[in-house]
């Protein structure tokens, strides 16, 4: 399966921090946000990665990331000229995603919690689509679910003002190669973007859309503000100074995943050792 990281955006509501600097190349607590997501791909079992950004920032994740092979990965690059909403991401990488099934996450989503990666790996080979719910306070913000009693899911709606649930979409997605075809289909919505929500109800219409609950043992954090931002780090901050283990990593997820080996991990941490990253991850070697 194949990935996608989206992260585009022009970080409005963010200014003045991200005037000059993509949101996802902020910082979150130790390392960039990109990061986050981009393990979480990996940690899913996915390697070949394309990461969309705008014209302006693209380079600088390139300065960042790499072509992936010391991490054992392939990453490639993706413009998206102006935000025109998440499944044009689909479009954009048509060529990359060729015949496979694709995973697609947002360059924003920090995911955190027990047993998550193996919930993803055993998710990454769908026949339709799979998307996750959770339970938030404010779900007029995000894409809603509503479940009957049986648990079926009823239907979804993009940021409604009377939301039917408390269950909303986070930004990570599983879909089959369908979703290639289904993009093109979709038109824009009232804010002029293509909506990630359009594809899961075309899915959902066909019957072949699953969306698994994530319980509260999970942390789907939000980083659009100053506050939740800075809580973010804080949090992260508090979970590895408590536990001596890395949040995020994504040299942690490509040595774990086997992606590379001792020799390769050691050259990896090796510039990360002043700071303290490396020294934490080293431990990893015992
Ligand atoms: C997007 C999606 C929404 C989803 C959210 C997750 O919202 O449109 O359905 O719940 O990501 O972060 P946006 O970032 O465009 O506001």
């Amino acid at each position: 399966m194949k990935g996608i990281i989206l992260a585009g955006g022009s970080g409005t509501r963010l200014h003045p921090l991200t005037l000059v600097l993509s949101k996802q190349l902020m910082p979150v607590y130790d390392k960039p946000m990109i990061y986050y997501p981009l393990s979480t791909l990996m940690w899913s079992g996915i390697n070949e990665i394309l990461i969309i950004s705008t014209p302006k920032d693209l380079p600088i994740f390139k300065e960042l990331l790499g072509d992936g092979e010391k991490y054992g990965c392939k990453f490639q690059y993706a413009e998206q000229e102006s935000p025109n909403g998440l499944a044009e991401a689909f479009l954009i990488a048509e060529e990359f995603i060729d015949k496979e099934k694709v995973a697609l996450i947002l360059g924003d989503n920090i995911f955190y919690g027990t047993g998550l990666s193996t919930l993803l790996q055993q998710n990454n080979n769908p026949d339709g689509g799979i998307i996750y719910a959770y339970h938030v306070h404010d779900p007029q913000r995000y894409g809603v679910v509503e479940f009957d009693k049986n648990g079926k899911v009823v239907s979804i709606e993009e940021k409604p003002q009377k939301p039917k649930s408390n269950y909303v979409v986070p930004g990570i997605y599983f879909y089959d190669n369908s979703v290639v075809e289904k993009a093109k289909k979709i038109k824009p919505s009232e804010r002029g973007e293509l909506e990630i929500t359009d594809i899961n109800k075309a899915f959902l219409r066909e019957d072949k859309l699953k969306v698994t609950v994530l319980d509260k043992g999970t942390a789907w954090l939000d980083t659009g503000t100053f506050n939740s931002l800075m809580q973010a780090s804080q949090f992260v901050q508090l979970i590895e100074q408590r536990q001596g283990l890395k949040i995020g990593s994504i040299e942690e997820a490509a040595f774990k995943m086997g992606y590379i080996n001792k020799r390769q991990f050691k050259d990896l941490i090796k510039p990360l050792l002043k700071s303290g990253y490396g020294k934490q991850l080293m431990r990893l070697l015992d």
